[in-house]
């Protein structure tokens, strides 16, 4: 086992810490119990979907009095799914996978990713920001909070799919998921470790960790083969087979694999028709043979200029029932100033441009945009038909749509059905890891 390398030094730290303690509590009861219950009808589940779903209805969430409804699932260990055959036979609706997957990379970056002891203070893991349960993003949260209470400026992307993504994060700093790492590990407002060395020097003081890098990679363990690891377990998050594919790209397929298709809701079909003809399409992209909702693209649909519109740093943030933080301001997050693509480029043109989301298993990842200020998806299609935010320098397909109220609904109810029927699999995988101190295969 590792020693905690985060020892507190003085009083101020001790009192940290006791924060802390009260925070991650209330993390754990978030990420590691899970929020399963569903609120309404944000999402059409799949028949025995009991691993996800998104969270209460949260009416009276900010007292303590709240009862929640979430389903324990610490205890459900999940069943592990064979992930490479899926990266093998891409589902239907998706691109082929254009590197082969490894089993033992998979199996090992699925550890790795569950393991708190990633982090500085070994409080916080990947999953507890990207969620197995919440689409491997956070429902609770608008934006993340980190090391030691510390807020992040964005909205927590989902990692569904994220194999075929060229541009890494909201203003795609970042092209490499074998690279992509560092940024959470090193962030001091995410998982705070001083350096890549310090992790390598952790992790290689593991007997369990060094024995299956060693296993696993002829180099060992490396900052190399840690971010190959991470990567192929990222990679194998596979999820397509909603019920819009099976409609669009061939319901016989699917029905040759013994799937059961369910008619497609002509209002789904009608709210698709919608989306090629205001030109959603545009941007998020759908091919001949496949989807993903997105262009890779940088754009400006105004949600930039409304954030700098409103004050810009959030005064609290909800954790759990009752339960609310100020974070704590550092360099980055001290005005949580966010120009987007800019930030990358330098460009004034790219300024508040964001990477276009994949709109894959959207009706899971709520809240929306870059800062998640848009709670529910029918409030992201009425702000389109009120044209965007209303920067002046906005891209004009944003500007000008008309959407009826019907055309909204329609909208919506199609956004829904591209929820993968892969994502209950994907979340039982998720949760067959031993979690803690029989993470790394030890007691
Ligand atoms: C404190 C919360 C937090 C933790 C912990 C965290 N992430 Fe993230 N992750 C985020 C946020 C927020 C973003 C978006 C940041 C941005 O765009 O600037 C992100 C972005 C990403 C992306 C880019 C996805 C995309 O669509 O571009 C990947 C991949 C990713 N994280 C993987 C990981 C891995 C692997 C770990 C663990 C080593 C991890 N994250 C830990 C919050 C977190
Ligand atoms: C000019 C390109 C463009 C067009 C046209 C466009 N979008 Fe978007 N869409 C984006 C970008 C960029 C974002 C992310 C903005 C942000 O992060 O602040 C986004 C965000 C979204 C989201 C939120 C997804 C998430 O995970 O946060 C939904 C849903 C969405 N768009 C649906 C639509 C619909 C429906 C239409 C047509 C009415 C449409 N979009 C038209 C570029 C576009």
């Amino acid at each position: 086992m590792l020693s905690p390398s985060d020892k507190p030094a003085n009083r101020f730290r001790v009192r940290a810490c006791a924060r802390l303690f009260v925070v991650t509590s209330a993390l754990a009861l978030l990420y590691g119990f899970g929020v399963a219950a569903m609120a309404g009808n944000e999402r059409t589940a799949a028949s025995g979907a009991h691993h996800v779903g998104l969270a209460d209805s949260r009416v009276g969430y900010e007292s303590t009095a709240y009862v929640t409804d979430s389903k324990v699932v610490i205890q459900a260990l999940g069943e592990r799914q064979r992930l490479v055959e899926l990266s093998e036979n891409s589902p239907l609706g998706l691109p082929a996978v254009a590197q082969a997957l490894n089993s033992a990379e998979i199996d090992l970056g699925r550890q790795l990713f569950f393991d708190r002891r990633l982090s500085k203070n070994e409080t916080l893991s990947c999953a507890m920001c990207h969620i197995p349960e919440q689409g491997f993003t956070q429902n609770e949260l608008a934006t993340p909070v980190g090391h030691l209470g510390k807020g992040v400026r964005r909205n927590v992307p989902s990692l569904y799919n994220v194999a075929f993504a060229e541009n890494l994060f909201l203003d795609g700093r970042e092209q490499s998921l074998e690279e992509q790492i560092w940024s959470p590990l090193l962030a001091e407002n995410e998982m705070a470790n001083e350096s890549r060395k310090a992790v390598l020097v952790k992790l290689g003081q593991n007997p369990q960790y060094k024995a299956r890098f060693a296993a696993t990679f002829n180099e060992g363990l490396t900052a190399a083969t840690l971010g190959r690891a991470l990567a192929a377990y990222q990679r194998a998050l596979l999820s397509g087979d909603s019920p819009f594919d099976r409609w669009h790209f061939g319901v016989e397929g699917s029905v040759s694999q013994g799937v059961t298709v369910e008619p497609y809701p002509s209002q789904a079909a009608r709210g698709f028709s919608v989306f090629q003809n205001s030109g959603c399409a545009s941007c998020h992209q759908i091919g001949e043979a496949s989807a993903l909702f997105t262009d890779g693209q940088f754009h400006n649909t105004g949600t930039g200029y409304r954030r700098a519109g409103r004050a810009l740093r959030p005064p609290s943030v909800q954790l759990a029932p009752g339960i609310f933080v100020v974070p704590t301001v550092d360099a980055e997050t001290e005005t949580f100033t966010d120009d987007g693509r800019y930030e990358v480029t330098g460009l004034e043109a790219d300024k508040w441009r964001y990477r276009t989301p994949s709109l894959r298993n959207v009706a899971l990842t709520a809240p929306y945009m870059h800062d998640g200020s848009i709670a529910t998806l029918e409030g992201v299609v009425a702000f389109y038909a009120e044209g965007g935010g209303g920067d002046p320098a906005q891209d004009p397909r944003t500007q000008s749509l008309t959407l009826s109220q019907s055309d909204q609904d329609a909208l919506v109810v199609f956004l829904r059905t591209l929820t993968s029927n892969h994502v209950d699999a994907l979340v039982s995988d998720a949760r067959s890891v031993a979690i803690g101190e029989r993470a790394a295969g030890g007691q």
